[in-house]
């Protein structure tokens, strides 16, 4: 047996999809663990393009089998467009192939009103994707969720509906005023889709408890990034779920110590969407040049994403808050058309030097402080080789990380990859 985790290191959009689709080709079960159809994960085969929002990166594989936890929020309409999407792109997805937890929360109707009330009417915006991710957290948190089981009895969905909306009520009448549907519509529309998505609802925990007992390769993909995590991010703007390795214990069903490595998908600059501190972001044109040549665009949103240097601090922080072991370093290709080279090693905190910081930390009140490298030029057509510029800019994150870079990435495409270790 061997379990590994994949899990974003910065605040999300790091190449978690490329790097999980391709160890899935070596692994057995691939499982999502927390966040929900807010994550844009991309893989490109062949020029083609495949987003997925909340089946497992690695559905491209036929042996692998993909488990959606029960620490997910899940939109059931998401997930028919997915299963739509997928058949356009001529991928089989079969309850043999895709099990999803009976026990996920539903993001209901009332979830993403309230998501979007509060993001319209707030000053404070935390620039959410809008898809009820944090209402719906809410609603498992306070113990009155819909949970996917709910939607095998009509009688049952409608009193915890109901119950649902007691509250919520008050708030789209009082607080937001805004209109929402009936318990009696809601109902209904859930149900309209319930035919499509229960062959895919099982008891997931049993199905990954025996594939650990048989000794079978399993790979956890977490969604979003350690700093976006709800406890270790930097908040209050992150989101409502635990990015972190610590939300595969809670979110799927393996008990603690069963884990073997941890890897943490780093793009080779930083790059934010929403809102929030950002140390190191760039607000000038080297900045609009790493978006136009990386084309940071959200894979959920299509919003622009922010971007700036790679920020050494906060990647200390992430690797130690989620027992990272070694790191994929995504997008170098980007970087090789910057003619400046920047890393921040530490902040100015009232005017001390430090080399530790953490988001909870008021991020905006520290300045970053950069070292300067010769910046590097590769064109990665030579296999495996690497100009000395780019060895010294790996050496420089390794040496403050105390972890090695195991995987090279320089373009979307499958090939695009030099793999310095074995994983599976
Ligand atoms: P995820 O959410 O972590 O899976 O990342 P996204 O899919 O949201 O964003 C990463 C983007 O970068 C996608 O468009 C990928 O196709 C692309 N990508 C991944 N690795 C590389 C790389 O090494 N170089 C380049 N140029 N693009 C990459
Ligand atoms: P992947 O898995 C980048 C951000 C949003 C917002 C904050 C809260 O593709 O890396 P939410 O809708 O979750 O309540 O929004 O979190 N966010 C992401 N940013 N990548 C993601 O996922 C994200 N999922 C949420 O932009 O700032
Ligand atoms: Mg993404």
């Amino acid at each position: 047996m061997k379990t590994l985790a994949i899990v974003g290191s910065q605040w999300g959009d790091e190449g978690k999809g490329k790097i999980t689709d391709l160890l899935s080709a070596k692994c057995d079960l691939v499982v999502r663990y927390q966040g929900g159809n807010n994550a844009g994960h991309t893989i490109i085969v062949d020029n083609k393009k495949i987003v997925l929002h909340l089946i497992p990166s690695g559905i491209l594989h036929k042996h692998c089998t993909s488990i959606i936890g029960h620490g997910v929020v899940f939109d059931p309409f998401a997930f028919v467009e997915e299963l739509l999407a997928m058949k356009m792109a001529q991928v089989a997805v079969t309850p043999e192939r895709v099990k999803i937890s009976d026990t996920c929360t539903v993001i209901t109707s009332y979830n993403r009103l309230l998501d979007a009330a509060r993001e319209g009417s707030s000053d404070n915006k935390i620039g959410t994707t809008g898809k009820g991710i944090g209402p719906a957290y809410e609603d498992k948190i306070g113990r009155r969720a819909i949970k996917l089981k709910d939607l095998r009895d009509r009688n049952l969905l409608m009193r915890k509906l109901e119950e649902n909306l007691i509250e919520k009520r008050v708030l789209f009448e009082q607080l937001y005023k805004i209109s929402y549907p009936t318990v009696e519509e809601e109902c209904d529309r859930l149900l309209s889709v319930a035919g499509q998505v229960l062959p895919y609802v099982t008891d997931t925990f049993n199905v990954l408890d025996r594939a650990m007992a048989n000794n079978k390769k399993v790979l956890f993909e977490g969604a979003q990034g350690v700093l976006l995590d709800i406890d270790y991010g930097s908040y209050p703007y992150v989101t409502s779920s635990s990015t972190s390795m610590g939300g595969i214990f809670t979110g799927c069903g393996i008990p603690g110590g069963k884990l073997d490595e941890v890897l943490g998908i780093t793009k080779a600059y930083t790059t934010r969407v929403g809102m929030g501190p950002f140390p190191t972001e760039l607000l000038d044109e080297v900045g609009e040049k790493i978006q136009k040549i990386g084309n940071e665009f959200g894979a959920t949103t299509g919003r622009k994403r922010r971007c700036g240097w790679i920020d050494l601090v906060l990647l200390k922080y992430a690797v130690k808050a989620s027992n990272i072991t070694s790191l994929a370093l995504t997008k170098l290709d980007v970087l090789s058309n910057i003619d400046q080279l920047k890393l921040c090693t530490g902040y100015r905190v009232n005017g001390q030097l430090v080399h530790d910081l953490y988001p909870g930390f008021d991020l905006s009140a520290a300045t970053p402080n950069f070292i300067e490298m010769d910046p590097f030029t590769d064109d990665f057509q030579e296999e495996g080789k690497i100009s000395k510029n780019l060895e010294l800019y790996i050496s420089q994150i390794e040496g403050h990380l105390k972890i090695p870079v195991g995987i090279m990435a320089f373009g979307p495409e499958r090939r695009e990859i030099v793999f310095r270790r074995d994983y599976f």
